[in-house]
């Protein structure tokens, strides 16, 4: 697509289809899988308008995040519980139970990424899952190297991804959280449907191995050439080193 808002436009509209379709009611909720960052933003807010206008209710659809950092508060201004409440779920009609965004602060971290697959299962899997990737081709806190078979997990995060990540923290990496909770490739992997959104020309080298290349898990997003229903949104930015 030719730019960036054209892209947030197209996913939000994807999703109101995908929703609609689907029809969610009472004991049948539509289960979405949701990223961070500042790629989804555009989408976040036509989705809320479409909430206020009425065409799209939340009601009965629950949501997985795919990732928080360890040990930030919840309030923080950089943690993903703040930014999914002010970005996205106070605007529409989601139930606060159906929101689920792991807990970096659990006292049992690995038994807090447990819980959260069990509870992806319970929700009968994930219909569509939402992601982003960093220059690096990474999907969630999956950084080059992570299996593509992983599943959610603490991730202690490396050195690049805290360089990259110091702008968030006044430009001090010490104030950047080392280490995260991160959904799996596999996670990402088993949802039914999974949609991609990639802009801007810093994207294009990943964009390029992610679809032009093998699957590689030095670039874990190439993973979804083998899912069978995988679709990567792009603006025109990104496609600049495709052949
Ligand atoms: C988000 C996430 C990451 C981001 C990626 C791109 O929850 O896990 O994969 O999607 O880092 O971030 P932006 O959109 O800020 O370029």
């Amino acid at each position: 697509l030719e730019d960036a808002s054209i892209v947030a436009d197209w996913a939000a509209r994807f999703v109101l289809q995908r929703i609609t379709q689907f029809a969610p009611g009472p004991g049948r909720h539509f289960v979405l899988g949701l990223p961070t960052g500042g790629t989804p933003l555009g989408m976040y807010r036509r989705l809320i308008d479409f909430h206020k206008e009425g065409r799209l209710s939340f009601k009965y659809v629950t949501t997985f995040n795919m990732d928080e950092y360890v040990g930030l508060p919840r309030d923080h201004p950089e943690s993903y519980h703040y930014y999914m409440w002010n970005e996205f779920f106070k605007h529409v009609d989601i139930e606060p139970g159906n929101a689920h965004v792991l807990d970096g602060n659990a006292p049992d971290l690995v038994a807090e990424c447990r819980r959260f697959e069990d509870l992806i299962a319970a929700a009968g899997g994930v219909h569509l899952f939402i992601g982003g990737i960093g220059p690096d081709g990474h999907i969630a806190f999956n950084e080059p190297g992570s299996s593509l078979v992983s599943r959610t997990r603490v991730k202690t995060l490396a050195y690049d991804t805290l360089e990259a990540n110091k702008r968030f923290f006044g430009n001090d990496i010490s104030k950047v959280p080392r280490q995260a909770l991160t959904v799996g490739v596999g996670t990402v992997m088993d949802a039914k449907e999974v949609m991609i959104l990639i802009t801007g020309v810093h994207k294009s080298l990943a964009l390029a191995k992610a679809v032009e290349e093998g699957v590689n898990h030095m670039w874990t997003v190439s993973a979804f050439q083998q899912h069978a229903q995988a679709l990567f949104v792009c603006d025109e930015d990104a496609t600049l080193e495709l052949r």
